[in-house]
C-alpha cells in the first residue's frame, strides 16, 4: 500500500520506517505540505489538528487517525475513515523503535477504513481488537499504563536523591522492572512491601519522611497509591 502519514512526529516518523519495513510505502507529509496521492492516509497530528488534516483529505481515500481518546468518527463527515491506535508507546526513532510483535491496536471505522487498520495492524505484527465505545476511558487506561510508571520511577528518584542517593532511575530500574514483571504473570501475588503486608505503621513513617524533606507532593501520590494497593491486597486475599 501506499500510505501518507501526516504529521512527521514521535509516532509518524517511527512509522515511516515500521511500515516499509513491513511491505509498505510511505509518504512523510508536514505542515502545509500537499497530500499526494495514496492508497491510504493516516493522521499522525495531535488530536487538535484532526479537524483542520480531515477537511483536506482526498475524497474518497480511506483515512485513519490514532487518537486513541478520540472515536472511529473523528475524521467525520469524511469517508471512508476509522481509528488504528497502536497500545504502544513510540519516544521517536532518535530514542528507539518499538518492538510491535503482539502488540494490541485498537481499530474501528467505516468498512474500508477499518479493513485497511487490520491489514497494517496485522503487517506490523499487532494484534488488531475493536477499539472499545468509551474512547476516553479507553485513552485513559493507555495513559495509566504507559505515561504514568514513568512518571512514578523519576518520582521515586527524586525522592531517593533527597535520601542522598544519585542515580536513583538506574538503581531502582531493575526494582521497577521485576515488579512490573511480575505483575503481568501473576497479578493476584505480585504485590510485596509494606501495603501488602498491611504494615500501616511503616506506612505512616514514609509519609512523615517525605513531609519532612518537603516532599508533600510526593507524599499525597505514594497515599493515593497505598490506599489502592492495599485495596489490590483485599482483593487478592
Ligand atoms: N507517540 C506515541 O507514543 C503515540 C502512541 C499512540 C498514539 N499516538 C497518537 O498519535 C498522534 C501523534 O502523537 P505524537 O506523539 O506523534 O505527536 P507529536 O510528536 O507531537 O507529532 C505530531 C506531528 O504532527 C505535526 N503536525 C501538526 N499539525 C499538522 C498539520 N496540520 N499537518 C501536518 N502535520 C502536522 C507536528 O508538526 P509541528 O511540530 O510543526 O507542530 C508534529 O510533527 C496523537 O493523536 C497521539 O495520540 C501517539
Amino acid at each position: 500500500m501506499d500510505v501518507a502519514l501526516i504529521g512527521p512526529g514521535r509516532l509518524g516518523r517511527s512509522l515511516a520506517i515500521l511500515l516499509p519495513a513491513a511491505g509498505h510505502r510511505v509518504l512523510l507529509v508536514g505542515r502545509g505540505e500537499a497530500i499526494p496521492a495514496c492508497d491510504l492516509v493516516w493522521i499522525t497530528t495531535p488530536d487538535r489538528a484532526l479537524e483542520a488534516v480531515a477537511r483536506q483529505l482526498p475524497p474518497g481515500v480511506p483515512a485513519l487517525h490514532s487518537a486513541g481518546s478520540r472515536g472511529a468518527d473523528a475524521l467525520a463527515p469524511h469517508a471512508p475513515s476509522g481509528l488504528l491506535h497502536p497500545l504502544m508507546t513510540f519516544p521517536g526513532p532518535e530514542l528507539g523503535l518499538p518492538s510491535l510483535a503482539g502488540v494490541g491496536a485498537a481499530i474501528a471505522g467505516d468498512p474500508p477504513a477499518e479493513a485497511c487498520a487490520r491489514q497494517l495492524a496485522g503487517d506490523l505484527g499487532m494484534v488488531p481488537f475493536p477499539a472499545p465505545r468509551e474512547p476516553a476511558l479507553y485513552h485513559a487506561a493507555a495513559a495509566i499504563a504507559g505515561n504514568y510508571i514513568p512518571v512514578l520511577l523519576a518520582e521515586a528518584a527524586r525522592v531517593l536523591a533527597a535520601a542522598g542517593v544519585s542515580n536513583g532511575t538506574a538503581l531502582l530500574a531493575p526494582l521497577a522492572i521485576e515488579s512490573l514483571h511480575n505483575a503481568v504473570r501473576a497479578p493476584d501475588r505480585a504485590l510485596t512491601g509494606p501495603a501488602a503486608r498491611g504494615d500501616l505503621d511503616t506506612l505512616a513513617r514514609h509519609r512523615e519522611a517525605l513531609r519532612a524533606a518537603d516532599l508533600s507532593e510526593v507524599s499525597l501520590l505514594a497515599d493515593a497509591l497505598a490506599e489502592r494497593a492495599l485495596a489490590l491486597t483485599k482483593r487478592s486475599l
